[in-house]
């Protein structure tokens, strides 16, 4: 039997100790220390220990992975074209999000191309999932329902149904009975993830596994978690609006960074194709705050509304609020603004919003954000059809963007015909029919085109 260890983690900071205490000699936090029993665990290799010998790689025989489309255009995008046999997906979001969701429209979109399905689910009831599936009109017979959370009658079950695909909701529900440690602990996550590995490779089945988020949005569980898979998917939205993005963050087998759109309405999740469309409103021109830009997103791009609220503050700290982008970038651009354009905002409280719960972390978006707040502070709206890229130096220069043609094209097929871009990046640019560009070399020259 494997090894096992007892140690004790500080729920407060993370740190591991040895041994108990009272207090967390790294963050002085008391009684935050938790005891955990690791188990030395099996490493999962692709390449089998003993008897290897060098080959020159262009010796090595290429085998192309069988890939298999699931039927959601959205969902086979971000998986890189569609499902890989033998792969681990890991899909992550906040509770609510529809997490369950996507995985029962999978499994039926799968099963009616004649696959079979094994659904484990240690969260919800049969009788649960059978009124979801209702509800999103799913009857299908090569969908096994399994409400199941013991780690090794899932690993029986599986060897004996030899389902196409399995999906395990979550894995923070399952556990070993060889581990004295709850479900959900870090040593449960691990062995969990360790067994579903040795299934995916081992039998050649694709295992889905749905994962929780911790309150600071990342996969609760070792981080480890997350090297150990082939992919790994992030369902991220307002779970109150009606807009889900499904993004790439890993992938073994495509781009990282693709995302996939989706509506949440009461019969399920509907692929929206077009993600422009639902982004913005209009364009622009009509009220003071908003400013549009061009993202690009994996093989995509679209575009999107910053919108911002520069108001009075009644408190001896301003606050900052940032929504879909960077918390950080948005007190440097602040600032920038005071410093290189001499607009001071120590007064005020700023709110930028990225509008549809959409997130952009590239910094392309700095010039909408910055837009968008002397738009909100000057309370004079952008003129219409304006979109704006550029990243901004901490010298108030506008800095290059990558892909600016790829932006510009997509921001003119929905209607924009102005656009403000760095001053470096049209030298290079060739021209972009019906587009008229505005060179920017400083945030000044921004904000000068307000009073044309
Ligand atoms: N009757 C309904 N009408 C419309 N939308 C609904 C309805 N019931 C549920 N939903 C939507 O489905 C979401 C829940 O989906 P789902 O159970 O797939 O989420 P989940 O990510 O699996 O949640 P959990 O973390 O609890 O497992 C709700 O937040 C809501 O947006
Ligand atoms: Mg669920």
């Amino acid at each position: 039997m494997a090894k096992q260890r007892r140690i004790y983690r500080c729920s407060s900071c993370g740190r591991v100790h040895s041994q108990w205490m009272g207090k967390c000699s790294q963050c002085d936090e008391w009684n935050t220390l938790v005891e955990d029993i690791v188990q030395e665990t099996r490493a999962v290799r692709a390449v089998k220990p003993g008897n290897n010998e060098p080959i020159p790689l262009g010796s090595v025989a290429s085998s192309p992975f069988m890939r298999k489309k699931c039927g959601m255009p959205e969902l086979d995008r971000v998986l890189g074209g569609g499902i890989v046999e033998g792969s681990l997906v890991l899909i992550g979001g906040d509770p609510g999000i529809g997490k369950s969701t996507i995985m029962l429209q999978m499994a039926n979109s799968l099963a009616a191309s004649g696959m079979r399905i094994l659904y484990v689910s240690g969260e919800e009831s049969a009788i649960q999932l059978k009124l979801r599936s209702e509800r999103l009109g799913i009857v299908s017979d090569d969908i096994l329902v399994y409400p199941e959370v013991m780690l090794e009658e899932i690993r029986r079950q599986i060897a004996a149904l030899r389902p196409d695909i399995v999906i395990i909701d979550s894995i923070q529900s399952v556990f070993s009975s060889q581990i004295d440690a709850p479900p959900g602990s870090v040593s449960q996550i691990r062995e969990g993830a360790g067994m579903f590995m040795e299934i995916a490779k081992g039998m050649n089945t694709v295992v889905f596994v749905v994962g929780h988020v911790t309150k600071e949005g990342w996969i609760a569980g070792p981080k480890m978690l997350e090297h150990m898979v082939d992919t790994v998917l992030y369902f991220e939205g307002d779970a109150s609006g009606v807009y889900r993005i499904l993004r790439a963050v890993k992938n073994r087998f495509g781009t990282s960074g693709e995302i996939g759109v989706f509506e949440m309405k009461s019969t399920g999740l509907i692929e929206v194709s077009d993600p422009s469309s639902i982004f913005i409103n209009g364009l622009g021109g009509d009220v003071p705050g908003s400013a549009v830009m061009a993202t690009v997103e994996g093989s995509r791009a679209f575009v999107v509304e910053v919108q911002s609220l520069v108001s009075r503050t009644t408190y001896s700290m301003p606050k900052r609020i940032s929504i879909g982008s960077d918390q950080s970038r948005l007190s440097v651009l602040l600032a920038v603004l005071e410093k290189r354009a001499g607009v001071v905002l120590s007064h005020s409280d700023v709110v930028v919003n990225i509008a549809g719960g959409m997130r952009v972390a590239e910094p392309a978006v700095d010039l909408a954000v910055v837009m968008a707040i002397a738009s909100s502070a000057l309370d004079k709206p952008l003129q219409r059809g304006t979109v704006c890229v550029g990243e901004i130096g901490l010298g108030g220069e506008l800095r290059p963007v990558n892909h600016m043609e790829f932006r510009l094209r997509e921001a003119l097929r929905t209607g924009f015909t102005r656009a403000l871009i760095p001053a470096s990046n049209s030298g290079s640019l060739s021209s972009v029919n019906g587009m008229d560009l505005v060179p920017i070399a400083h945030v000044g020259d921004a904000l000068r085109t307000f009073s044309r």
